[in-house]
């Protein structure tokens, strides 16, 4: 197949939508972010990259935490929501009507009503380009029950939100199950 070649992009996908959340002067304030993902497993650890002209990055860096609010289908206008309007201007968690709960660490404010909540510690910032990237120690997750199977998280019932750039900027539901995970591919082995 012939490559087009696009230059230094964003180009990869899936890209997740979350809600990052921070106190800022002590208030909840919850910000849209497609840059995030998990970057280390013993101990957890999840990456962010926020513009230091966001309000939420006053939060984070006054606290040294944050909250990764993982949204199911449901939710994508209020995650827009917060990816288009500041908190400089605003209270978003009034127009959203989110309902916000605090667990360990009290300055990581958290969505009730989103099916994921991580409450994360900053452990590593480092100044990219436009961003700094937050790496944060995830030291404690609260999932929906409604939302498990057999315990556990099951992306089925979360309905996470794709984010996507390119050919058009928009937001994806899952699609469908492919195969089992650390599994499938031994099929190839014959
Ligand atoms: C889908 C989506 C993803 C976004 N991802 C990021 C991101 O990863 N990092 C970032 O700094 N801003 C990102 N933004 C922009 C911020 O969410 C946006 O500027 C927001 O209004 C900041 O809110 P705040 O000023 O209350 O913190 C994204 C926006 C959208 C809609």
């Amino acid at each position: 197949m012939k490559k087009i070649t696009f230059g230094p992009e964003t180009y990869v996908y899936p890209k997740p939508a979350f809600l990052i959340g921070a106190n800022v002067n002590g208030k909840p304030n919850f910000m849209a972010a497609a840059w995030c993902g998990i970057v280390n497993s013993e101990p957890p650890m999840i990456g962010v990259g926020i513009r230091p002209q966001r309000h939420t990055f006053k939060g984070v860096k006054e606290n040294g935490t944050f909250s990764v609010n993982v949204p199911s289908i449901e939710h994508v206008q209020q995650m827009d929501y917060c990816g288009i309007y500041s908190g400089v201007r605003e209270d978003k968690n009034n127009v959203c009507g989110f309902t916000i709960f605090y667990g360990k660490i009290k300055t990581a404010p958290m969505i009730e009503q989103f099916p994921v909540n991580l409450e994360c510690s900053v452990v590593k910032e480092v100044k990219l380009g436009t961003h700094f990237l937050f790496i944060g120690q995830i030291q404690q997750v609260h999932v929906s029950e409604n939302v498990l199977t057999n315990g556990l998280p099951d992306v089925e019932k979360i309905k996470p939100i794709i984010y996507s750039s390119g050919a058009e900027m928009a937001y994806h539901g899952l699609g469908s199950r492919l195969g089992a995970a650390h599994s499938c591919g031994k099929e190839l082995k014959r």
